[in-house]
């Protein structure tokens, strides 16, 4: 089948992409000249595991091109996939759709035959029904049929996921388009992801409840990570132990410093808002983005206390600054919140991250950077973990020791366990595991210590 992507960012490219992969003729298209020419020169303008390699072999076959004009690649496609950003609005949190309803124009102008347009881009219910509005108000006779599609990837393994979904939905109740899309994934089909048919606007707000529910898993953990640190229980464990019950499952149970990320903080706002709009408030999810805003600046305050409550000209060297690993991606990253806190409370902060260093120094322009974590880690008063790449999981911990000036190590990953960290001489502060010997350890029954 022919295709066309508008908007060649994480989810754009990787579609499109992937689909060249499946044997489709494929057409990437973005406004971004700078993007679309590097592209065109084999460099890809985002970091994505594998995504180099599959990107050059479908070019090198011919099923793979990058434009910047869609005029010719919307007239002769079959399928148009709309993977455009839908950010926060500045103001009011709702999803800005600007960019869906240009894309939309665009298309309109541009369509010959019949087309689906199919919606990735992550959007609020009822966007469907005015994409379709835009394109017939400006072409009243075009035969097209509007799809709700949403992705499910993940930033860091979107290769995979995009080839490996748990499932396919797609929003629509036509027949014709519904041909279009089975065909489209057929592969997949073959795999025996399943394919899920539901109305457009359930396939839209499917795509907000999944990550609101991820979003509230992670924060539940995180909260009960608190809990633990005051009881002395361990977190890892209690995950682990309600996590086994199929019920719950084990996934997105690990407590680290706040969710961030393109997607998480902006949808959950989103549906926050969708859900204040159409009178049926859901306060769970409200509670969820607030607990984890405050979290994110809490973690500075973890920091200070490791390093006995004063921060003011102190060294602390950040490992990791990307929202995950795996990815450059730095929007929303609790890194951008610590970071910050740890500097209003006059620390000086050194970091190194594998991949996002060029996103992070439009963001964090007052820090230095380091090309290694070894040389962000020298003489530094304290080392924060913040983002598990996989490369600081097994840092060189007596080299480490050797050239820090303060043997302090913050994991707020739980990349480290407590008695090699306490072996090495480390005094080591993780999340939701009390430290052996440190003070929250202990003090569990006040009142009774009080009366012995
Ligand atoms: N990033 C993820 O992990 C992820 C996962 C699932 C869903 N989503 C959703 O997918 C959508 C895209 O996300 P992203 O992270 O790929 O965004 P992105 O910001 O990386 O890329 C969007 C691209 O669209 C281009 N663009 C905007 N308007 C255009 C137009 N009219 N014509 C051509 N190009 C245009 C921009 O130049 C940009 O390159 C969002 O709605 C997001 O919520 C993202």
């Amino acid at each position: 089948m022919r295709v066309a992507t508008i908007g060649t960012g994480y989810v754009g490219l990787v579609c499109g992409a992937c689909l060249a992969d499946f044997g489709h003729q494929v057409i990437c298209i973005d406004k971004d000249a700078d993007k679309i020419a590097g592209l065109s020169r084999g460099e890809m303008p985002i970091y994505e595991p594998g995504l180099h390699a599959l990107v050059h072999s479908n070019v090198r076959e011919g099923r793979l091109e990058f434009s910047t004009g869609l005029a010719g690649a919307v007239g002769q496609a079959d399928a148009v996939f709309i993977a455009v950003g839908t950010p926060s609005r500045p103001g009011d949190g709702h999803a800005d759709l600007s960019y869906v309803y240009t894309a939309a124009r665009e298309i309109a102008a541009a369509l010959d035959g019949f087309t689906v347009v199919v919606i990735k881009s992550t959007v609020p219910v009822g966007t469907g029904d005015e994409v379709e509005r835009i394109i017939r108000e400006a072409r009243p006779q075009a035969d097209v049929s509007v799809v709700s599609n949403p992705e499910f990837l993940r930033e860091g393994a979107g290769i995979r996921d995009f080839k490996h979904p748990d499932r396919i939905v797609v929003g629509s109740e036509d027949e014709r388009a519904r041909e279009v899309m089975a065909e489209l994934y057929r592969p997949l089909y073959l795999n025996a992801a399943p394919m899920l048919y539901t109305r457009r606007r359930t396939a839209e707000l499917i795509k907000y409840a999944a990550n609101a529910f991820l979003a509230t898993k992670i924060t539940f953990i995180n909260e009960i990570a608190e809990l633990c640190e005051k009881v002395g229980a361990d977190v890892q464990e209690v995950a682990r132990g309600i996590g086994l019950d199929n019920r719950i499952g084990t996934k997105f149970l690990h407590t680290g410093p706040g969710f961030g990320g393109s997607c998480f903080p902006k949808d959950a706002l989103a549906l926050i808002k969708a859900g204040q709009d159409h009178e049926a408030p859901l306060r769970i999810v409200e509670t969820v983005v607030a607990v984890n805003n405050q979290r994110k600046r809490a973690m500075a305050r973890k920091v200070a206390v490791a390093l006995g409550g004063d921060l003011r000209g102190k060294i602390i060297a950040v490992l990791g600054l990307t929202f995950k690993p795996n990815t450059d991606d730095m929007r929303e990253a609790p890194s951008i919140a610590l970071i910050t806190a740890l500097q209003d409370q006059g620390a000086a902060v050194r970091a190194y991250d594998p991949a996002g260093m060029e996103q992070a120094k439009r963001l964090l322009p007052d820090i230095t950077y380091a090309d290694s974590a070894y040389a962000c880690a020298e003489a530094a008063d304290a080392l924060v973990i913040v983002t598990e790449w996989e490369q600081f999981r097994a840092l060189d911990l007596g080299r480490l020791k050797g050239i820090m000036a303060r043997p302090i190590v913050i994991d707020l990953r739980n990349v480290y366990r407590p008695d090699d960290m306490a072996k090495h001489g480390f005094f080591y502060h993780a999340v939701g595991r009390a430290s052996p010997g440190s003070a929250d350890a202990l003090d569990l029954f006040p009142s009774r210590i009080a009366a012995e």
